[in-house]
């Protein structure tokens, strides 16, 4: 197996070369890649539940590249089955480091990789609608895209979140449009260059106010480009001891009962008491699984904040903790369900309508900004050299910024069916069924490539700028 890979990426070093800056080819892992069907996702023709623990060692505030440390990642990786888990979930990357290594190993373990798009630096800042929309500008797409090229070639990467807990309360709500104009350029990216559909979804804080309307705005609107793939929200309201009812976790699922795309917890583990992960035999049940797809348990090494399941002691060696080996019992007593269990199919997960203005909800338009020009053309030629952790990052940057006024009454809407396939020439998708109508239908087939790709081309003739960029 080894001496396979090890050849494949000589060749595929060649092809990137050939391509630079473009998504680097790389071997097939042994995993297959995962992929979204009604509100289920699949790992070739079954079921994907996620089973997962988030990994950075060192914490946010001093976020380095875990995956770039091999041999502190080998001995984790044995931890990691020791759990049982099939998911790792990374908050930083170094998108000008090398993968190959680190994803080849975690591919032989059965691990796939959930990835964090965004770093501290390369983010959007929620601050104001000032800084929000000179956030959104072209540095930080290219830092985006360029951690596309790297890691879309992977079969174990199994999704890229376009931002985590941007929205903490009500009052940075009207970052929402800018999250979602994120998500829609990483899936026009990933559309232009990458040779599969790899998901992409937010990662939502639990904002008691809104977080359903947050759902639900994330996954309406008829550009299948701007809808996401996935919802996903930190929820920690299962402290042990609980239960499916006491948790409230019940009346989520009722509530969520008729969303249209796969809903996981992007973290889960309450330390108020001592964690005895019953929440993990709740998620497998019945009770849960024909809404939600799993859940990643918080976090794997100790930091301040105290969540930790291994602690690294003073020779760098990390010890499990009694947390670990209850984390690793509950994976093992509560296998993922086998067969559909209850997801609805494509055609059953219909999308909900935008959420109306309210005053939990104060958003007055399904407006999104356009995409600045400069980036809009990056999705066409490809994004270039990452910037990597050490670039200056882009929330001051002064790139350039979208055309669209930050209250968006001249933003793109998503409503509207914007298609043209004359787009399409000038465009390097190698996806051969453009020319289908795609005509905006909001739900039922609309997860097809051909769909997507006609919306892609939809958003970039709406704004006559981008359309010159694509004519150039
Ligand atoms: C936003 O709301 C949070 C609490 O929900 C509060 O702590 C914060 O100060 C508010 N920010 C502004 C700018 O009003
Ligand atoms: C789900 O949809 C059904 C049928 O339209 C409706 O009766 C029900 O109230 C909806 N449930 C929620 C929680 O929105
Ligand atoms: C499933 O839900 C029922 C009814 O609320 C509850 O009694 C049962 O304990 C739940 N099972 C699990 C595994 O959470
Ligand atoms: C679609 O493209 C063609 C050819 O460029 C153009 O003539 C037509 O006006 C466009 N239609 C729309 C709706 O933009």
């Amino acid at each position: 197996m080894k001496s396979v890979f090890t050849a494949a990426v000589a060749a595929a070093s060649l092809v990137s070369g050939a391509f630079a800056g473009r998504v680097k080819k790389r071997q097939a892992g042994n995993l297959p890649p995962v992929t979204v069907s009604g509100n289920a996702f699949m790992a070739g023709e079954d079921r994907f539940f996620i089973r997962g623990v988030a990994y950075q060692p060192g914490g946010a505030a001093d976020a380095a590249d875990p995956l770039l440390d091999t041999e502190a990642l080998a001995a984790d990786i044995e931890m990691f089955r020791e759990l049982g888990i099939n998911t790792i979930r990374i908050y930083t990357v170094d998108n000008a480091g090398d993968h190959e290594e680190a994803m080849r190993m975690l591919d032989e373990a059965g691990i796939y990789l959930a990835l964090d798009a965004s770093t501290p630096e390369y983010s959007l800042n929620r601050a104001d609608l000032e800084s929000l929309h000179w956030s959104y500008n072209t540095d930080y797409l290219q830092h985006l895209f360029a951690t596309i090229d790297e890691f879309a070639g992977y079969s174990n990467l199994l999704l890229f979140f376009s931002g985590n807990e941007v929205i903490n309360a009500r009052n940075n709500t009207n970052a929402a449009p800018y999250i979602k104009a994120v998500t829609r350029d990483m899936k026009r990216y990933i559309g232009a260059q990458a040779d599969r559909r790899i998901p992409v979804g937010y990662s939502a804080a639990d904002v008691k106010e809104n977080i359903y309307q947050q759902a639900v705005y994330f996954s309406c609107g008829e550009d299948d480009n701007a809808r996401s793939d996935f919802f996903a929200f930190n929820d920690y309201a299962w402290c042990d001891p609980s239960s499916f009812t006491i948790s409230g976790w019940d009346q989520k699922v009722e509530l969520y009962s008729n969303y249209s795309l796969p809903i996981f917890l992007s973290e889960f583990g309450c330390i108020t008491n001592r964690r005895d992960w019953n929440e993990i035999e709740a998620l497998m049940s019945e009770n849960m699984t024909a809404v939600y797809s799993g859940g990643l348990a918080y976090e794997f090494t100790i930091e301040p904040n105290g969540y930790g399941l291994v602690e690294l002691g003073s020779n760098g060696a990390a010890e499990p903790n009694a947390d670990f080996d209850r984390l690793a019992d509950a994976f093992a007593a509560n296998p993922a369900p086998t067969g559909m269990a209850g997801a609805k199919s494509e055609e059953e997960a219909v999308h909900l309508e935008c959420p109306a203005e309210s005053e939990d909800w104060p958003l007055d338009t399904n407006n999104l900004p356009e995409i600045p020009s400069s980036a809009e053309q990056l999705i066409t030629d490809g994004a270039g050299e990452a910037p990597g952790l050490d670039g200056p990052g882009s929330q001051t940057s002064g790139a350039e910024q979208s055309a669209t006024e930050p209250d968006l009454s001249n933003g793109v809407t998503t409503s509207e069916d914007t298609t043209n396939e004359s787009g399409g020439s000038s465009n390097n998708n190698a996806n051969s069924d453009s020319g289908s109508s795609g005509s905006g239908s909001g739900s039922g087939d609309s997860e097809s490539a051909a769909g997507s790709v006609n919306a892609a081309f939809g958003t970039v003739v709406v704004a006559a700028v981008a359309a010159m960029a694509l004519v150039n």
